[in-house]
């Protein structure tokens, strides 16, 4: 049932159906800021990152990185100075790891810069089981000695890395990123093959090369880095959020468009974009990273297939799904990246929605409109598919384990209201 926290439940209640318009700006990327400041880990210089965008997981980063040794101070809004003090422990404990799994980020950095990491387990998660597999064979394949003690995996470089041919049997974001840091310290070449495309990889290779990397093709899925002695500082931006974009791109043509968006990274989001014009959405740029967005009166169903980028991305599911559950015609969602990504039906459903799962894949047979109700979120990105359904249901809706929002979406609750949402936080007691 819902997770209690000493007999007191936190929901976000929200009033359904009222008038949305305004403006909302896009924060910056939650998936480039958290590997772009372990990548901070890797030169004894400071490093200043900005755009950093103010979340629980980048929170639990900064705690991650000052127990290793470092000091982080807000320069101004988002804008961090990273510095290292005296090293305390290469370590990652498990009370940090457990609370977000992008801690593993940490363990290629630890390892190529000072040939010793221990990291937590980082345990499984609702989504799937994540394992860190093809993160800890690369290593051990660049020289590291890996061993499992008591939960912690101990990766031992004492030579250092080398440069190695590294093929990843499938395409791992982190696990890209691991080895795109660890590399740019390792003896020799190393080449990726099957490297993750993401933006993000893309942005932490930009910032690496600004400290000084050597590293090519990162975007493609073949990244090629030759080792350096050591890196500098640099001074970095991060790029805007491409879900956070995606995800108010739907509640925008929920509300018939009456939302425009700004820092919006229009070309991190082609193919969700030409899914949305099947749909009959459509997102206009309007200049400096603006766009409004039109649609059709009768929206059409898809058939959506989450893949990794530049294809359907699996982090935009949940929020699709809220849209199409009241699109008239059968639409379908498979999800092919993660195991058990298909909890937020059964919450939808508590609201009205009309879904079936068979094996991947989810049928959704659009309904007329969602009534308010009681949910869970029940992952990151699910927790925002619950919010945008509670905006156009009926009545009130309370989202219980409100705590995933906030790992993700940087201070939603204002930017809601600014646009005329009306939410708000309490607590439920719960009686011993
Ligand atoms: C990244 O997770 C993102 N997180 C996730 O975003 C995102 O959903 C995911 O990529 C897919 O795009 C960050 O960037 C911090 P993967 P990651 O390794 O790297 C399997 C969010 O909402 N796999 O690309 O952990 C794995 O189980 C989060 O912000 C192995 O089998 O995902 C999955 O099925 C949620 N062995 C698939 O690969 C491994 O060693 C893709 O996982 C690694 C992964």
């Amino acid at each position: 049932m819902f997770e209690t926290k000493e007999g007191i439940l936190e929901y976000l209640e929200i009033e359904g159906r009222r008038e949305l318009k305004g403006t909302i700006e896009i924060s910056g990327a939650k998936n480039s800021a958290l590997p772009n400041m372990a990548a901070t880990i890797l030169t004894e210089e400071p490093v200043i990152l900005e755009n950093i965008p103010e979340l629980l997981d980048v929170q639990i980063m900064i705690k991650l990185l000052e127990h290793i040794g470092f000091s982080i101070e807000e320069l101004s809004k988002g804008k961090f100075l990273f510095k290292q003090n005296e090293l305390n422990c290469l370590d990652a404990p498990y009370e940090l790891v457990s609370k977000m799994r992008a801690s593993i980020l940490v363990l290629g950095p630890l390892v190529a810069r000072f040939g010793y990491a221990k990291v937590s387990l980082p345990g499984g998660c609702a989504i799937g089981t994540r394992p860190i597999d093809l993160h800890l064979k690369a290593l051990e394949k660049m020289g590291a000695s890996i061993s499992l003690e008591h939960g912690y995996i101990v990766a031992k470089a004492t030579k250092g890395l080398k440069g190695a041919e590294i093929n990843f049997e499938k395409i791992t974001v982190t696990g890209t990123e691991n080895i795109l840091m660890a590399a740019t310290l390792a003896d020799g070449i190393t080449v990726i093959n099957n490297a993750a495309r993401e933006p993000e990889v893309v942005d932490l290779a930009r910032m690496l090369k600004k400290m000084g990397a050597k590293i090519e093709g990162e975007g493609t899925n073949r990244i090629v880095i030759q080792g350096v002695k050591k890196l500098n500082g640099a001074n970095h931006k991060i790029i805007p959020d491409r879900i956070e974009a995606g995800t108010f791109t739907v509640l925008s043509a929920l509300f018939n468009g009456n939302i425009k968006l700004k820092n919006y990274p229009f070309q991190y989001l082609d193919y969700v974009h030409k899914k949305l014009e099947e749909i009959g959405i459509y997102v206009i740029p309007i200049g400096n990273d603006e766009v409004i967005i039109r649609r059709e009166d009768t929206l059409k169903p898809v058939n959506i297939e989450t893949k990794e980028y530049p294809f359907f991305p699996t982090d935009l599911q949940a929020q699709f799904m809220t849209l199409l559950s009241i699109v008239d015609g059968i639409s379908t969602i498979t999800e092919n990246i993660f195991e058990n990504r298909f909890m937020h039906v059964q919450e939808l459903e508590r609201l009205g929605a009309n879904i079936k799962v068979i094996g991947k894949t989810a049928f959704i047979k659009g309904v007329k409109e969602l009534t308010g109700a009681e949910v869970q979120a029940t992952d990151l990105r699910a927790s925002a598919a619950m919010v945008l359904a509670g905006l156009i249901a009926e009545g009130k809706t309370r989202i219980y384990n409100i705590y995933h929002l906030d790992r993700g979406y940087e201070n939603i609750d204002d930017k809601l209201r600014k646009i005329g949402a009306v939410l708000k936080r309490d607590f439920e007691y719960i009686e011993g």
